[in-house]
């Protein structure tokens, strides 16, 4: 879907869109005169703008359409209201087979955003919500009646054309941009696991080192061997398909403000290995990569984007299958930083192939570090599935991830990482183990876990997206299947560092 910014009497389109506050007398983008009587016709039908309510009319002179959807009380507003309200305008829209669809821009007067960015953060909200509610997974399908199309172009229609500045236009291409590269995590996190094995993932970030100022760097087996990468070698050791380990680096033009490193669980599927998973805890192992998919999605986005901050991008991959060469509970390993790990359960295959990333990325001395990983089942019991939990060493960050994600629509919860529990994971045979107690605390003792493997000067996040990542049922904006999740707020993060 394009996005087109230009004033309201430009619009050849039949098809309007406009957002109603709960009980306001007009629509937004609407003069009041020509409001009012809207919504008297829509008070009618009982629409007062009830938040996600929709109702289309038509106007007088029967020439133009007006939708519109409400977007519930003005003091609970939030922006992602807009992303969830332009995602029903992309429903309807499909359904009557519109192929142009205008949305009227409010005054910002009107919308409880203060400050200068608010028309730029309604935009942002709204392309997004456009783009995100528009995409489908249709590699291996026909399309269907039942789910029509989205609508062509989306325009974004300004009272007058002083109103569209260089700052709302950067806010439209950016905010294009970053629902595209969440399309792109998608499309990875939706592809089936025999389709993008180790090898294949590591060819797709080779491709996007292709573009902008990225570099890419792949170690596979022999180079893993050699630098004592260990932990991803076990892992992989039970599949046909090598594990490997991506480095992506993004550097600036500019003078480079920090050094991140992003890091992401590539497990292109998790059968649980020898601690084999039963079958209905299986079905949706092929989102087990979708911290990768993540890492990859950003670096298509920083080759777009001029961000002044240099990015490494870490994507250990591997496939966890129990075959004949697999590892076995009670195996010990050796991870990249010197530390020997007994491997109780190699359906805790996560944090091993982490231990190695981790490790490596620390010797990369970034300002800071962030992983992201499909980590625990733990995790989608304590906080369910829209939440991702935050743990870490980098209050701050953590902090700001969970405001930025307000705005995102990606919500984060922290919880503890006391060392108190740092007992549960001592081993008698090795320096560690890779569980804990049963059913004990599992999120945590995760995070206490790949703490082993952080170097003590790199602040440091860690981000279990196990809930998140995939839903099994469509969201306001997501379709079943992968998210994106926590794409947009990762890439909020690193436009405002
Ligand atoms: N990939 C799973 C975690 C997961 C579960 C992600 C559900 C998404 C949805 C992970 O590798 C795993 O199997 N974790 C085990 C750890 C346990 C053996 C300590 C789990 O959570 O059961
Ligand atoms: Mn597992
Ligand atoms: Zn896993």
């Amino acid at each position: 879907m394009k996005a087109q910014l230009l004033p309201r009497d430009k619009w050849p389109g039949k098809f309007l869109g406009s957002l109603v506050f709960e009980d306001r007398k007009a629509p937004l983008g609407v003069s009041q005169a020509e409001g009012k009587e809207f919504m008297a016709i829509a008070e009618e039908e009982n629409f007062h703008g009830q938040y996600k309510k929709t109702i289309l009319l038509r106007s007088d002179k029967g020439r133009q359409r007006l939708l519109l959807v409400g977007l519930g009380k003005k003091k609970e507003f939030e922006p992602d209201r807009v992303r969830v309200a332009v995602a029903k305008f992309i429903k309807l829209a499909g359904e009557m087979k519109i192929a142009e669809f205008g949305l009227l821009i409010p005054d910002p007067k009107s919308i409880p955003i203060r400050g200068p960015n608010c028309i730029p953060r309604f935009i942002t909200a709204a392309v997004q919500g456009a783009v995100l509610a528009g995409y489908r997974y249709t590699e291996h399908r026909k399309n269907r009646p039942e789910d029509p199309e989205p609508p062509e172009l989306l325009g974004l229609l300004f009272s007058t054309g002083k109103a569209i500045t260089p700052t709302v236009r950067k806010a439209a291409a950016q905010a294009g941009a970053v629902a595209e590269a969440v399309c792109y995590t998608r499309d990875l996190v939706n592809e089936p696991p025999s389709q993008k094995a180790p090898e294949m993932v590591a060819e797709l970030a080779t491709w996007l080192a292709k573009r902008g100022r990225v570099k890419v760097e792949v170690m596979r087996k022999k180079q893993l061997i050699q630098m004592g990468m260990n932990c991803i070698l076990r892992v992989g050791a039970g599949s046909h398909e090598p594990p490997c380990l991506v480095h992506l680096t993004y550097k600036p033009k500019r003078r480079s403000k920090k050094t991140v490193c992003i890091i992401g669980k590539g497990v292109t599927f998790d059968s649980g290995g020898l601690s084999l998973k039963p079958s209905a805890s299986m079905d949706t192992m092929k989102c087990d990569m979708a911290g990768a998919a993540t890492v990859l999605g950003l670096f298509k986005l920083l080759g777009e984007l001029d961000l002044p901050v240099t990015v490494h991008g870490l994507a250990p991959l591997a496939e966890n299958l129990p075959g004949g060469s697999a590892q076995k509970p009670g195996d010990v390993i050796r991870a990249y930083n010197g530390k020997t790990i007994e491997v109780l359960n190699t359906d805790a295959e996560g944090r091993l192939i982490l231990a190695d990333a981790l490790a490596y990325g620390s010797k990369l001395e970034p300002d800071l570090m962030i992983d992201m990983a499909t980590l625990t089942g733990a995790c989608v019991v304590a906080l369910g599935d829209e939440y991702s939990a935050l743990l870490g060493t980098d209050r701050k960050t953590i902090n700001r991830l969970i405001e930025l994600g307000k705005e995102q629509g990606e919500f984060f919860w922290q919880l503890p990482l006391p060392e108190r529990y740092r007992s549960h994971i001592k081993s008698k045979v090795a320096d560690i183990k890779n569980i804990g107690k049963p059913r004990i605390a599992g999120t945590i003792v995760a995070g206490l876990f790949l703490q082993e493997f952080v170097d003590k000067k790199v602040p440091w996040v860690h981000i279990d997206i196990a809930g998140p990542a995939f839903t099994k049922e469509d969201w306001d904006y997501t379709r079943t299947g992968g998210t994106g999740v926590p794409l947009r707020t990762l890439a909020a993060f690193l436009s405002t560092i």
